[in-house]
């Protein structure tokens, strides 16, 4: 589980610079399997600015540094939706994969979607994990699988818990970023010792 401070908030165009950097920070093994290939830094970057944040929906989870840790990107279909997730190689482990997870399906759910999937290779054993433990179906097809998840219908009650969820999601950031702000000035304005 995420603590309480570490919430996925929804990503905007003003993040793009922060995506890019998270992306950037993925090795090339790590661009493989969240990308299907290892995609060069160039590539990386003309990837991001492709993202169109109107369209899809991007969630992050970033550390006390504003840095960001874990992604969602949430990619629209006609019918349903496709996730692609990222985290940090020093942030793993600790239940982001998941809390992203669950933060889309929450957002794809009131929003009338009714099925959402992950693309990933055979061989991402924590992506398969997770897709298990949440109830995924998982089709397989040569070294590459789909894992598939049928999602409820909406009500007020999860409009209402998402609501909530990111009033607490954005207040973290913000106090988040309140401290950073801070703890940059003091920084700034410490006297430098005398040469
Ligand atoms: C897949 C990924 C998003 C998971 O992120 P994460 O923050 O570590 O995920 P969580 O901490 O929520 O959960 C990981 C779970 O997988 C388990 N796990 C980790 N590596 C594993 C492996 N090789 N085999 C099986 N299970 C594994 C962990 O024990 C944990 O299980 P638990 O929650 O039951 O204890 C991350 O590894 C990643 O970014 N990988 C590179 C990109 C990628 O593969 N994206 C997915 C395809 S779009």
């Amino acid at each position: 589980m995420t603590g309480t401070t570490h919430l996925p908030i929804r990503l905007r165009d003003t993040d793009r610079h922060a995506l890019t950097q998270h992306f950037l920070a993925l090795d090339a093994d790590d661009r493989r399997l969240r990308f299907g290939a290892s995609i060069a830094d160039d590539g990386i970057r003309a990837l991001d600015e492709r993202i169109d944040f109107e369209r899809d929906e991007i969630f992050g989870i970033a550390g006390d540094d504003l840095r960001l840790l874990a992604v969602v990107h949430v990619a629209f279909y006609p019918t349903k939706a496709e996730l692609g997730l990222s985290v940090l190689p020093e942030a793993r482990g600790r239940g982001f994969g998941n809390a992203l997870f669950s933060r889309a399906v929450m957002h794809l759910t009131n929003r009338g979607v009714r099925e959402v999937f992950v693309h990933c290779l055979n061989e991402n054993g924590a992506m398969m994990h997770l897709a298990h433990k949440n109830g995924m179906r998982v089709v397989r097809e040569g070294s590459e699988a789909d894992a598939y998840l049928e999602l409820p219908r909406a009500t007020p009650g999860s409009v209402l818990s998402e609501w909530v969820w990111d009033q607490n999601a954005r207040f973290a950031h913000d106090v988040r970023r309140g401290t950073r702000a801070v703890l940059d000035a003091l920084v700034a304005i410490r006297p430098r010792p005398a040469r």
